[in-house]
């Protein structure tokens, strides 16, 4: 039996579990509620205590679904992070969308209803807004963590020098501190390990990295040459307009296959394989899985705590070289 591990969330003092369950294009969305609460009961019962959604995930129905399920359990139990940027209605409203003020205050009471909390344990800046001061943004979360309706405040997909910025403007006006980044990450997708990564190390910021798997593709089960798998991902027109619309890149399933005797060797499967590669990185607080099905909680759970070798790591680079 596995034990679930945790990291400090940046260099704040909350303890999140190296697996976190996430909800986008899954809860309230392409998987069915009964399914999404057996998810999340499942992830709860292995020690998982970080939950992510977003306002935006299914325009609130996402957020609606997490609280429902979440509400059966002790509110201390659970860190419980959602976001605010992204359009929240279809229409020319002008302040439906971005990190002003008054979007912020907003929408951050609109997700305490769906959710049905008293206060959000991680409030996160989805994206950059470029057309707002910053100093607004920064001020407004302050302001709602001074308020207690947010007790962490976080972005998503920030750069380098978006980061700096925040962290220099919020000790200048002696403002809460960001504790986390979330952005994508995986055996496919690097890029934060340039810049993103020293940076936050350096201010104490924690990735919460999102997509580890490739949204599926990093678990081997898309065979090359082959026919999608059914109740896939990538076969679900509602939910593959992420994934070229299912037409995955033969290429890199052909590489992917190619992992299999590193995992086995790990004695890992190759979603554990993935999820334990993110987690080899001091400044990942945590990987935020999906899932359509408890079995995946169950088999992603299970990477927690497992220390890849140098020799597995470096494998890992000449197959995907
Ligand atoms: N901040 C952002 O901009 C942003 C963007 C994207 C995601 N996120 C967050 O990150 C979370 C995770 O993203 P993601 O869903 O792309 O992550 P992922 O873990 O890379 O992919 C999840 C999907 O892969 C399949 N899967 C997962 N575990 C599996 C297993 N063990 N065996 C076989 N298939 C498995 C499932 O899809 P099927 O069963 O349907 O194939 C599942 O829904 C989201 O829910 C969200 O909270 C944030």
């Amino acid at each position: 039996m596995h034990e679930m591990k945790y990291r400090r969330l940046g260099s704040s003092g909350v303890r999140v579990s190296e697996i976190c369950l996430g909800s986008w294009l899954t809860y309230g969305n392409a998987t069915e509620d009964s399914a999404a609460e057996s998810c999340i009961d499942r992830a709860y019962e292995l020690g998982i205590n970080f939950f992510d959604t977003a306002n935006v995930y299914a325009r609130g129905k996402s957020e609606e679904v997490v609280g429902r399920a979440l509400k059966k359990y002790p509110r201390d139990s659970y860190v419980l992070a959602t976001k605010v940027f992204f359009q929240m209605t279809d229409g020319p409203m002008p302040n439906n969308r971005g990190l002003s003020r008054k979007h912020i205050i907003e929408q951050c009471e609109a997700s305490l209803k769906r959710l049905g909390v008293d206060y959000i344990d991680l409030y996160q800046c989805h994206r950059y807004d470029s057309e707002t001061p910053l100093e607004e943004t920064l001020r407004a979360l302050d302001d709602l963590v001074t308020q207690g309706k947010v007790l962490y405040v976080g972005v998503s997909e920030w750069s380098a020098p978006q980061i700096a910025e925040a962290v220099r403007l919020q000790e200048k006006l002696n403002l809460d501190r960001l504790v986390s980044n979330q952005p994508s990450y995986s055996i496919l997708n690097r890029y934060i390990e340039r810049a993103v990564v020293p940076i936050s190390s350096h201010y104490g910021i924690g990735q919460i990295v999102y997509s580890p798997l490739a949204q599926g593709i990093l678990t081997g089960k898309y065979k090359p040459g082959q026919p999608l798998p059914a109740d896939s991902r990538a076969a679900d027109p509602k939910q593959n307009m992420f994934l070229n619309g299912g037409n995955l890149d033969q290429k890199v399933l052909e590489k992917v296959q190619k992992l299999h005797p590193i995992a086995e060797r790990e004695g890992l499967s190759l979603a554990q394989l993935a999820l334990a590669w993110c987690l080899r990185q001091e400044n990942v607080s945590s990987v935020i899985i999906g899932a359509s099905k408890p079995s995946q909680v169950h088999d992603n759970a299970g990477a927690a705590g497992h220390k890849l070798s140098e020799e597995s790591i470096k494998e890992i680079d000449d197959v995907m070289a």
